[in-house]
Order: structure tokens, then sequence, then C-alpha cells
């Protein structure tokens, strides 16, 4: 294996699959080659990036395959030969199934500093509501391996990120994103790339 075979999982606009996209194309990630882009939401601006960028897209949706979603994902891993999955505003919470085939091999990016504001519900600007709620002055984004508990896998990189006086959900999203998030998913992904690569584990 020359590169590990990333492919990432979106639901919206793909900002994140952007950066990961870029610094792929400014050599940041040399381990790894993004080789496919899968959403369940068919008019996802993600999957424009992707096209953009001649990366291969599918849609595979719970809407479209029903019961067989988690199959037809796992399905098309295979056929591809992936060897690392990136959630980059994946809105789905996998299988059992998947996460165990997969273990050591799938990461998403949160964006909050986990374990706060981090679990069941917390998704979105939910997320940096709750964050604003609570009256935290330092939030950030975690990248993290998946396991069974949503959001509960071992962290690998973490950035925090203060909040301002005056911050709507809004803004603190957009400041987590350009201070942190779009950052450190890139940096994750060439780890976990090199690891995988070295036959390490997790
Ligand atoms: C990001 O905030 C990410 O942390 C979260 O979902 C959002 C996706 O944004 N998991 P985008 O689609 O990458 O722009």
């Amino acid at each position: 294996m020359l590169k590990t075979r990333i492919a990432v999982f979106v639901s919206g606009g793909g900002t994140n699959l952007q950066a990961l996209l870029n610094a792929e194309a400014s050599g940041n990630i040399p381990s790894g080659e993004i080789v496919l882009v899968v959403s369940n939401n068919a008019s996802a601006y993600a999957l424009t990036r992707a096209e953009r960028a001649g990366v291969p897209a599918r849609v595979v949706s719970r809407q479209v395959h029903g019961e067989r979603f988690e199959t037809e994902l796992l399905n098309l891993l295979r056929q591809e030969n992936i060897d690392l999955v990136i959630l980059a505003g994946f809105m789905c919470i996998l299988s059992k199934e998947l996460i165990t085939g997969f273990s050591g091999k799938i990461i998403n990016i949160h964006p909050s500093l986990i374990p706060s504001f981090c679990g069941k519900g917390f998704y979105g600007l939910r997320v940096h509501e709750a964050a604003l709620a609570y009256g935290v002055k330092v939030t950030g984004a975690t990248v993290h391996y998946v396991n069974e508990i949503p959001d509960g896998g071992t962290i690998i990189l973490q950035q925090a990120v203060e909040v301002k006086e005056g911050d709507t959900p809004e803004l603190l999203q957009k400041r987590v994103m350009e201070q942190a998030e779009w950052k450190l998913l890139p940096k994750a992904a060439e780890m976990v790339s090199e690891k995988i690569l070295l036959g390490e584990s997790e």
C-alpha cells in the first residue's frame, strides 16, 4: 500500500471536506489519498466540492436504501478498498457492525472540547448554543476515533478557541471552524493515514 485510501462521509456544506481536499492538493496529506466521498444527502453542497476536485462521490441514504443502508456503505468501503473513513459533518450514527468492522479506522470531528458539549443530541449549532448557555470562556474542536459511544472514542487532536463577548452560536461556529476544525482535521488525517501505512493501531 503506497497511500492510505480515504473515504470522507458528509451530509452538508462540506467545508471540512474542502479543508481536506485543499490540504491534499498542497501536499499536506502525503500518507493518504481521498478516493471517495459519501453523502447521505443528495443535495449536499459537499458533493459539488467533490466533483470539482475530481473525487468520485456517491449518495447512500436511509431514504433510498432503507434497511440496506449500512450494508450499502460496507459494500462500498470494501469495493473501494477503503483504509480510513473520515466523518466530516456526517449526520448519521453508524451501526455497531460498521464501527467494529472498521475499528481504529474511522475518525470524526466534533466542534467542542470533548468531553464538554458532546454525545447524543449535540450536533451543529446546538453544540455552540450549549457552550454559550453554559458560559464557557474557551471552547474548540476535537478529532477522535469512533467507537460505539457517540463522541466517546479515543481523542486524537484538540484545539482550543476563545469565546468572545457578544458571540452568537453562528459567530462561534465560524470561529471554531476557521481556527480549529479546518486545521485539525487535515492534520489528524495525515497522522492516522501514516499510522495505518505503518501498520500501527489506534
Ligand atoms: C462541523 O462543525 C463539524 O464539526 C460537525 O459538523 C459540521 C460540518 O460542517 N461535525 P461542514 O459540512 O464540514 O461545513
